[in-house]
């Protein structure tokens, strides 16, 4: 008996999501690196070492999601295909405004959560190792989304209180 296929356009469809995946890791090491150097100050620091142990699982997942695409016959994209999208996680002018690069990664992170949900949809019933790989991935992107949700409420909570005591 022959190994069932997955139909061409289907296949087609599940390499583009991928891939756009596969940029969306890079774009996040990209900015990773960036907000785990540029910040300062002793408030960022802990933000900054959680930001660097994140980047070797960023690095990780892109790696996966290149095999996979290369497994289904796509081609891994080169960097002149490259286009930017996460907005939230520019520099700020500011190098000590931890809370915008908090809200920066819950941004990149819950994009890269929607994005998986997306192809575990999409691969339902035609392609269980695809799935399986971006359900893995996709709770290493909670897991994260977690940590900066409760370093969110960690740093947001001095500037209520500050503002509580001077009304
Ligand atoms: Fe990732
Ligand atoms: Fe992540």
């Amino acid at each position: 008996m022959a190994a069932p296929t997955i139909d061409t356009q289907k296949n087609d469809q599940i390499i583009k999501e991928l891939i756009a995946a596969y940029w969306s890791e890079l774009e996040t090491i990209q900015n990773y690196i960036a907000a785990s150097t540029n910040l300062a100050g002793i408030r960022a620091q802990e933000i900054k070492e959680s930001l660097r142990t994140d980047i070797p699982d960023e690095l990780g997942h892109a790696q996966q999601l290149a095999r996979r695409i290369h497994v289904l016959g796509g081609t891994i994209p080169g960097s002149k295909d490259f286009r930017a999208t996460q907005d939230t996680l520019q520099p700020s002018k500011d190098t000590r405004d931890v809370v915008a690069v908090i809200r920066g990664v819950l941004d990149a992170e819950a994009s890269a959560i929607q994005q998986y949900h997306k192809i575990v949809e999409l691969c339902d019933g035609v392609d269980y190792v695809t799935q399986d790989m971006c359900i893995t991935i996709m709770g290493d992107e909670q897991e994260h989304h977690r940590e900066f949700l409760e370093f969110l409420a960690e740093y947001e909570a001095p500037q209520e209180r500050e503002s509580a005591v001077r009304v």
